[in-house]
Formats: structure tokens, C-alpha cells, sequence
């Protein structure tokens, strides 16, 4: 049974419709491949229409609820209303723009600043992550936990590296040398949204990054908590939307990271 609210059946139409674009715009990058202008500028148009599908399907069904979107920023709502919608339209742009199918849209609201549901959607793999809070974390029709695993020497670790003039190397590498000494191995699929709802689904045991946007983590946030897991900023504070630091994992590799991770800030 997947959720049946009419606030996550908004979010996944949403999503879906976004997603047919997104889908006939990812085949058509794999043809500019080849070509010498390369799929640079056509990416961005993809990108850009994606998140006007989203801002219009949203704001028909909800008129009142502001947005944060990555492309076209932030938008108060009206009236009374204290909900917003926090949006990535295409999470993965170097993996699509390289022709990598791995990528995804994700949607997050929150209500007086509170994450109360998150809608993640990968269009090639058709792979529809919703949360919705009090209600749990589902992928398609089956509900979904964090992993088992305790031991970290078991555990699969995301994470997101630094990347041109992005975040600091030195400390990443530190970390993942303190984390690669001790777990089954490091994943880096750059979707850092597909990273949190693959926690959410017992995919990887944890995943930490640094420097992350709001619209990459609102939706992973809560789906991560519907499913039983743990997420909280590199301090162990609830600032992930603010600092843009995130540590998520089931309870047991969630601790165990978070002991090593201060361990290596405090050696720096
Ligand atoms: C990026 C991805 C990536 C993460 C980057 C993000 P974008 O988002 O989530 O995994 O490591 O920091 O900026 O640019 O593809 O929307
Ligand atoms: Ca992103
Ligand atoms: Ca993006």
C-alpha cells in the first residue's frame, strides 16, 4: 500500500509530469553527447523546465504555499499561510549531463518550518520515494526502513565529494580515510537526494556531506526519519537546512559515524 494522501498524491503527480520532460530531455542529451557544443546549455533548459512544470502543478494545487527553489529562488506564501514547498527540479545535473542515469526530482514541504513530507522521484529507474510525517516512508507501493546493519565493518557509507571551487578537500579526505578504515566501502553517486532516500530504503547504511543546499536534503530529511533512520547535522544538531551539513544512517552507523567524524575534526 503506498500512501493515499491528497497531499502526496499532489507532490508525486507533480513529479510524474516533471518527470515525462526530464525523461525525453535525458535521451536527447545521450544524442548531444556526440555533438561539438556538447549538452551544456541544452541541461540547463531541461533543468529550468523541469522546475516550471513543478512551480505550476504545485502552485494549481496549493495556491497558497511559497517555494524554494534551486533555480528561481525563494517566493513567500500567502495569506495566512506558513507551508513551503523546497525544490530541486533536477538533482544529478552532472550525472545527467554525462549521460549517467542517475538522477532525480525532489520536493520537500515544510509547514512553519517543519519538514512534514518529501516526494523524491528517479524517472529512468521509475522509483517514486514519498514521506509523509506520522504516516512513514514508502517506495512505490512497499513501505520502506533504514537497514539493520550495526556493524559498521557491514555497512555501506554515501557520501558527496568536494568538487571544483566546492568545499573543502582536505577535511573530505580526512573523513574518508577515518571511514574507509572501518566500513564495507564508500559509494559517490551525485544525487545527493537519491543518497538520503537510499538510506531511507536500506540501500546504504549511512551517508554524510558537506555543503549541501536546502532542496538537495528537505525531501531526504524526512524520508530518512519516516523510515526509522537517523539525520542530523556534523554537530548532532537539527541545523541541516541551515549549515548544509548532513550525517543520516540507521541509529547504530548513524552513532558510529558521528563518533568518527568528530574524532577527525577534532585531530584537524
Ligand atoms: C548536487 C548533487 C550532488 C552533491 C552536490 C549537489 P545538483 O546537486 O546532489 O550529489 O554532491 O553538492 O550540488 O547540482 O545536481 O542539483
Ligand atoms: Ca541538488
Ligand atoms: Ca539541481
Amino acid at each position: 500500500m503506498a500512501i493515499r494522501s491528497a497531499l502526496i498524491t499532489v507532490m508525486t503527480g507533480a513529479a510524474d509530469k516533471a518527470a515525462r520532460r526530464l525523461r525525453r530531455d535525458f535521451g536527447e542529451v545521450e544524442n548531444l553527447q556526440v555533438s561539438k557544443k556538447g549538452p551544456a546549455d541544452f541541461v540547463s533548459a531541461a533543468d529550468l523546465r523541469a522546475e516550471q512544470i513543478l512551480r505550476e502543478e504545485l502552485s494549481r494545487a496549493r495556491p497558497d504555499y511559497g517555494f524554494l527553489m534551486e533555480e528561481s529562488g525563494a517566493s513567500p506564501a500567502s495569506g495566512d499561510c506558513e507551508r513551503r514547498w523546497i525544490v530541486d527540479p533536477l538533482d544529478g545535473t552532472s550525472n545527467f549531463l554525462h549521460g549517467l542515469p542517475h538522477f532525480c526530482i525532489s520536493i520537500g514541504l515544510e509547514d512553519k518550518g517543519e519538514l512534514v513530507a518529501g516526494v523524491i522521484y528517479d524517472p529512468l529507474k521509475d522509483e517514486m520515494f514519498a514521506a509523509e510525517k506520522g504516516i512513514g516512508a514508502y517506495l512505490n507501493d512497499r513501505r520502506i526502513r533504514v537497514s539493520s546493519r550495526s556493524r559498521l565493518n557491514e555497512a555501506l557509507i554515501g557520501t558527496g565529494t568536494p568538487f571544483k571551487g566546492h568545499g573543502d578537500a582536505a577535511t573530505f579526505l580526512a573523513e574518508a580515510n577515518a571511514i574507509l578504515a572501518e566500513t564495507a566501502g564508500i559509494r559517490r553517486w551525485g544525487a545527493a537526494a537519491l543518497d538520503l532516500a537510499y538510506v531511507a530504503a536500506g540501500r546504504l547504511d549511512g551517508y554524510w556531506e558537506h555543503g549541501l543546499s536546502p532542496w538537495d536534503t528537505a525531501a531526504g530529511i524526512i524520508m530518512v526519519r519516516e523510515a526509522g533512520g537517523f539525520v542530523t547535522d556534523l554537530a548532532g544538531g537539527r541545523a541541516m537546512l541551515k549549515t548544509g551539513d548532513i550525517l543520516a544512517g540507521n541509529e547504530a552507523v548513524h552513532l558510529a559515524l558521528s563518533k568518527i567524524l568528530k574524532q577527525v575534526a577534532a585531530a584537524a
